[in-house]
């Protein structure tokens, strides 16, 4: 049976020095499968003399029990390392920082519409909203503005279809909010206004934020009261000075611009005045009975003076270099 132990040793070696588990299984038929040396062996028993085959039978069992069970074994070894290494090539350093999440922040413009919002709301005014695509009737006529009117042309208007316009202020929610509102009246509306403009002080699109106040005596001085105490706060500054320079809008009268103290000088913030009786009219409400002011201010101007910014063009060029400075 030298043959027999010479197989085995081969084998077992064999099986030993197999790599992978394809490897395996091509040793495996050379010594278990059909042709395998083991089986030849077992199949040329019958040429033994009779006497001899129990004996050298129950030698081959044993070995084929051996060279099975080394196989298993060797079997089990593979899949172990692969896992093994598959798990270290996986591995998962749970120490390390996390990559963490751009959390984004709000654009410099947003950041000063909520600040208005807070300001004119700690002084009783609600917040009020309407439809960037107008209808001449809301963005003109009813703000005393009728068609051929030399103030109509104040405006670069976008026309869009059906006669409607992009609205060119934010005055037309004044209309819509008092057609469906009763006195006394007292809110602001900050929104997205268009005009056929571009150079660093303008863009064709920018924003506005209207005040309107009205009650039976809402009169010129609560207009300079409430301005003047938004403008300090919003600029921290008790010594701002403001200033109400005569001016003229078809809407209000009297009608101011209001300016603010900058450096050696002043700077224009907004339009205000006593709401014409005309626009109260067009409302059904009685102008007789019922008084107050309004007015529109730039609040992509206030942003500018705020953080120093000196073109207005940055803000609308999504350039996250120049936005993350306000994050
Ligand atoms: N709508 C005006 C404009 O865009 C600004 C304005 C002026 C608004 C006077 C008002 C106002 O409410 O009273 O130029």
């Amino acid at each position: 049976m030298d043959e027999l132990d010479r197989i085995v040793t081969a084998a077992l070696a064999e099986f030993a020095a197999a790599a992978d588990p394809a490897a395996l299984e091509n040793s495996k038929a050379g010594y278990l499968g059909k042709a395998g040396a083991l089986t030849v062996l077992l199949k040329s028993l019958g040429k033994l003399p009779a006497a001899d085959r129990p004996a050298a039978g129950a030698a081959i069992n044993e070995a084929k029990v051996k060279l099975e069970s080394a196989l298993a074994a060797r079997r089990d070894a593979l899949a172990d390392a692969k896992l093994e290494r598959q798990l270290a090539s996986e591995a998962l350093d749970v120490s390390l920082p996390g990559r963490g999440r751009g959390i984004g922040g709000l654009h410099p413009i947003t950041q000063t519409l909520e600040r208005i919002e807070t300001l004119f709301r700690s002084l009783g005014f609600e917040v009020a909203d309407g439809p960037e695509i107008e209808d001449d009737f809301h963005n003109f006529t009813a703000l005393n503005t009728p068609e051929d009117h030399p103030a109509r042309s104040m405006h670069d208007t976008f026309y869009v279809e059906g006669g409607h316009v992009l609205r060119t202020h934010t005055s037309p929610i004044q209309v819509r909010y008092m057609e469906t509102h009763a006195p006394p009246i007292k809110i602001i509306a900050p929104g997205r206004v268009y005009r056929v403009d571009s150079d660093a002080t303008h863009s064709p699109m920018f924003h506005q934020v209207e005040g309107l106040w009205i009650g039976e005596d809402v009169s010129f001085a609560d207009l300079k009261g409430v301005f003047t105490e938004f403008l300090r706060n919003f600029f921290e500054r008790d010594d701002l000075e403001v200033r109400f320079r005569p001016s003229f809008f078809p809407f209000t009268e009297p009608s101011a611009e209001i300016d603010m103290s900058f450096g050696d000088g002043w700077l224009e913030i907004a339009g205000s005045g006593q709401v014409h009786p005309n626009v109260l009219k067009a409302v059904g409400i009685d102008p007789e009975k019922y008084q107050g002011f309004a007015f529109g201010m730039g609040p992509d101007r206030l942003t500018m003076l705020r953080y120093g910014v000196n073109d207005l063009r940055l803000f609308y060029e999504n350039d996250l270099r120049f936005l993350r400075q306000f994050a």
